[in-house]
């Protein structure tokens, strides 16, 4: 009798400490989760139902459920297994992008105020499937644990910096890059579109800065530019996605391939190339930073910028444009940065820049994102977390990682620097990853720099500060590591996380090694 009490006991806790270590893991974590004990059975047709308002987040809802090989089929709210709703009444505990996703054994429900949040909820729904739903198609029958979950982010800006001036990256690869940053619930796409080695969006007032400017990159690599349509369509794929693209287009420094085409943005003697690394028309394939600027005193220059910055406030959806204004000492930057707020606002736009743009007295909207941390402000904006020691991906994931920088941080910037982050800002809206490309030539490399990283920056953008714990993200972390394989991306297989990988290559593993 005894002994019959001690296993039924034993059976029990071993039952829930399976049946604990089993819960799919989600990445950034939910603001509050709560585990049942119980089931969903996708059944052999999974009936599903969205409200009008919700019709629009029905094809991802679908993507997802196809991975099961079930048959689809339309339902009423009462009978279908998985419904999608919007519910305003959610607003105040929810706000515009978070969501509640209830699986018991009978159904699942997602409600949300916006189709951001449904896309969010889905987004969760797919994590709690097997990994094998990144390679599109599930092989056996699955369920999946029955969880209530109430979720919202953190900060509105969780963003992604890539910087395709010094090296490109074509149009698919940008692309893949916004799928995966959707994956991890980021949300502004930052495009580094301008600098010394190269111009990569079209203008048409302009047409030189991409035909002479876009062809050229950091150790004649790779070159290239978006035109205005491919920005369009990548910026449609993306907001679908709920990410917004951010254009930087950098002045009145790390400018030189727009020089390139147009010397006449220079001083007569060029005087403001120094020291002379190179001279319009030649272009510039190295990795000095801080040698070229406008001729801020010429009134052709503030012409430029109005026509550029028209050009791509007509073709962004978002309301930010990105003016760079970093590493720059000239006794006319800060009437230059005013000058280039007030026509970014002409345009409709909110000015972002970064954070040396504080010393001239712009105030809010202007958004300053911040990088060294040591510039002396005399305004106080809102701000976007990009410190360097934290969030510059170019730097090693571990020390002396080969074509690395370690300028910022000796000894690279690691997952765990990049997770335990937390800002002392009050006008912090958020946080964004950069990964500057000087060193950054193929696909393959920009993966392994920006993942499993990327991945502890949507964490620290998401989840709330109170809540972090980094041995818990690596365990959660570790089993992404079979997505990550199936979606095919290159990632840096971080020491000391416990990678659970496959080297199976799923249907969507396009990226070249
Ligand atoms: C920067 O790294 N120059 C913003």
């Amino acid at each position: 009798m005894k002994r019959s009490f001690f296993s039924v006991f034993l059976t029990f806790f071993i039952f829930i400490g399976a049946y604990a270590q089993d819960k799919p893991a989600i990445i950034p974590m939910p603001s509050k989760i709560e585990w049942k004990n119980s089931e969903f059975q996708f059944p052999s047709t999974i009936t599903f139902y969205a409200d009008a308002e919700a019709e629009k987040s029905l094809k991802w809802l679908k993507t997802l459920l196809n991975t099961t090989g079930s048959e689809l089929e339309k339902a009423s709210e009462k009978e279908a297994n998985v419904s999608l709703k919007i519910n305003k009444d959610l607003s105040s505990s929810l706000g515009k992008e978070g969501y509640q996703l209830k699986v018991t054994s009978e159904k699942i429900t997602i409600e949300a105020v916006t189709n951001a949040g449904l896309f969010y909820g889905i987004t969760t729904l797919r994590q709690l499937f097997p990994a094998e739903v990144e390679s599109g198609k599930i092989t056996a029958a699955f369920s999946i644990p029955s969880v209530t979950i109430s979720d919202k982010p953190y900060y509105e800006w969780r963003g992604s910096m890539l910087d395709v001036a010094r090296s490109f990256f074509d149009l698919d690869y940008l692309k893949k890059h916004v799928d995966r940053m959707a994956l991890y619930k980021l949300n502004r796409f930052h495009l580094h579109l301008s600098d010394d080695q190269g111009w990569r969006i079209e203008i048409k007032k302009w047409p030189k800065l991409t035909q002479i400017g876009g062809q050229s990159a950091v150790n004649n690599g790779r070159a290239g530019f978006l035109t205005q349509e491919e920005y369009k369509d990548l910026q449609a794929y993306a907001k679908e996605r709920n990410v917004m693209i951010i254009p930087e287009v950098d002045m009145p420094g790390h400018t030189y391939a727009a020089l390139q085409g147009y010397p006449e943005l220079s001083c007569e003697n060029f005087e403001n190339l120094n020291p002379k690394r190179a001279i319009p028309p030649a272009p510039f394939h190295g990795t000095d930073v801080g040698w070229s600027k406008f001729c801020m005193e010429k009134p052709v220059v503030y012409d430029f910028i109005s026509d550029v910055i028209a050009e791509l406030a007509e073709i962004t959806d978002g309301p930010y444009l990105h003016i760079g204004g970093d590493e720059i000492e000239d006794e006319h930057y800060k009437e230059f940065v005013v000058k280039a707020e007030k026509i970014v606002r002409e345009n409709g736009k909110t000015a972002i820049g970064w954070e040396e743009v504080t010393q001239a007295k712009v105030d809010d909207p202007f958004i300053s994102q911040r990088w060294t941390g040591a510039t002396k402000s005399v305004v106080d904006t809102r701000i976007i977390e990009s410190i360097c020691k934290n969030f510059y991906l170019d730097h090693g994931n571990i020390p002396n990682q080969p074509n690395t920088y370690s300028w910022c941080k000796k000894d690279g910037v690691s997952l765990k620097n990049v997770y335990d982050f937390v800002s002392e800002n009050k006008k912090a809206i958020g946080v964004e990853g950069a990964l500057w490309t000087e060193l950054v030539h193929s696909d393959a490399t920009a993966d392994d720099r920006l993942w499993p990283r990327n991945i502890a920056v949507a964490e620290v953008g998401w989840s709330s500060p109170k809540k972090k714990d980094y041995s818990e993200f690596k365990k959660r972390l570790g089993t992404h590591g079979k997505r990550l394989d199936y979606l095919g991306i290159n990632f840096y297989k971080t020491p000391d996380v416990p990678w659970n990988t496959t080297k199976i290559k799923g249907v969507f593993s396009t990226v070249e090694k």
